[in-house]
């Protein structure tokens, strides 16, 4: 789906007259250093701002267009930052979640108490089905926390190693996560409609492919296309935080549950966000590349615009998700 989102942002940009977009070498080079150095000034206005005395008003007109791109990359440079840095706090409360409701009773012997949020989560003498829940719930801790770490730029570059490790680490709790994912879908009655199943198995699909191109690509070491892939696949593993947040904010934004019914989680609403729980970010990430990338100042601008919208829906979601999901159960 990622693909076909591509395709559409290639077509943009072909019927905009603009150059082939990413994964050319040329581009691969100019972004060499996606995400926080991709936004830096380009060279050619520092170059040619010396010289703007002399210039023609052609040559004028154009380094104070680029001046005007370069500030506009900065503004979408800042508001990407600012949005990931409200979205990694919300999914930090959701790994608290986790680990205070699933892995502190577990740590207590006490795992009746998964059965709070999860009706029958633990069976007594169940051993196969409670390990898939556990190994499930364990190493989505491990994916939500690791794939921050594997986002924040200083991270990167001060601590290469820990760079690969923590990506080798996260690579493999993400296979196990999906897996378990899948056998509960298998053997466990879940509520909600067929369609939400699809779209579930149709993101783990997604998330297998981003992270086989995600590796693929760092091990060849084209790292601009690389992190392009790692951006996709952080994305599509997030879409469970993503649904929760979601969710809690149309219901605090609708006053209730609208679109769906609560007892039986079935509903157009529930098969709408099942999708767009990662096809939506997948899809403004697409956006953010092409302006980020291709974009003028106007575009970056409106670019800047909509992603500090989509900021504020994530904190609104998130403290909704805190105190009607998360909180209460800790
Ligand atoms: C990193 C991504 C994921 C995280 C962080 C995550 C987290 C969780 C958590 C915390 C629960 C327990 C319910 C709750 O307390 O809210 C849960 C349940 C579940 N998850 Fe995931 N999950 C992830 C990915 C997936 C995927 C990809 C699938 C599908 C293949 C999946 C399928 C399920 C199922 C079937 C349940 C049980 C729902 C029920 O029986 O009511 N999860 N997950």
């Amino acid at each position: 789906m990622a693909g076909g989102l591509h395709a559409v942002a290639r077509r943009l940009a072909a019927s905009a007259e603009l150059p082939a977009p990413e994964h050319s070498d040329a581009n691969a080079a100019s972004t060499a250093s996606e995400p926080e150095n991709a936004m830096q000034p380009s060279s050619p206005t520092a170059d040619a701002t010396p010289g703007l005395l002399s210039a023609t008003p052609a040559r004028a007109g154009r380094v104070v267009d680029a001046e005007a791109g370069n500030r506009a990359a900065r503004t979408l440079r800042l508001v990407a930052a600012v949005w990931f840095g409200v979205a990694a706090t919300g999914q930090l409360i959701f790994v608290a979640y986790i680990l205070g409701l699933y892995g502190l009773s577990a740590l207590r012997g006490d795992l009746a108490a998964w059965n709070a949020v999860m009706p029958r989560a633990y069976v007594p003498g169940a051993t196969f089905a409670n390990t898939v829940i556990g190994v499930h719930l364990a190493f989505a801790a491990i994916v939500v926390t690791g794939g921050i770490f594997q986002l924040v730029p200083a991270v990167r570059r001060r601590w290469p190693v820990f760079h690969r490790w923590n990506g080798r680490v996260y690579l493999s709790a993400i296979f196990l996560v999906c897996t378990a994912g899948l056998i509960m879908f298998a053997t466990r009655e879940i509520v909600g409609d067929p369609e939400q199943r699809v779209a579930s198995v149709i993101n783990v699909a997604l998330i297998l492919v981003f992270a086989v191109q995600a590796l693929r690509h760092a091990r060849a070491r084209r790292i601009d296309i690389h992190r392009r892939w790692a951006l996709r696949l952080f994305l599509a593993a997030s879409a469970a935080w993503v649904f929760r947040v979601a969710l809690m904010f149309w219901i605090v934004v609708n006053q209730g549950p609208v679109g769906f019914d609560p007892k039986t989680f079935q509903g157009p609403f529930l098969i709408f966000l099942a999708f767009a729980q990662y096809l939506l970010p997948l899809g403004v990430l697409e956006l953010y590349f092409l302006a980020r990338d291709r974009g003028g100042a106007r575009v970056r601008y409106a670019m800047s615009a909509g992603l500090g919208l989509a900021t504020l829906a994530t904190a609104t979601g998130i403290g909704a998700a805190t105190m009607i999901l998360w909180w209460p159960k800790l």
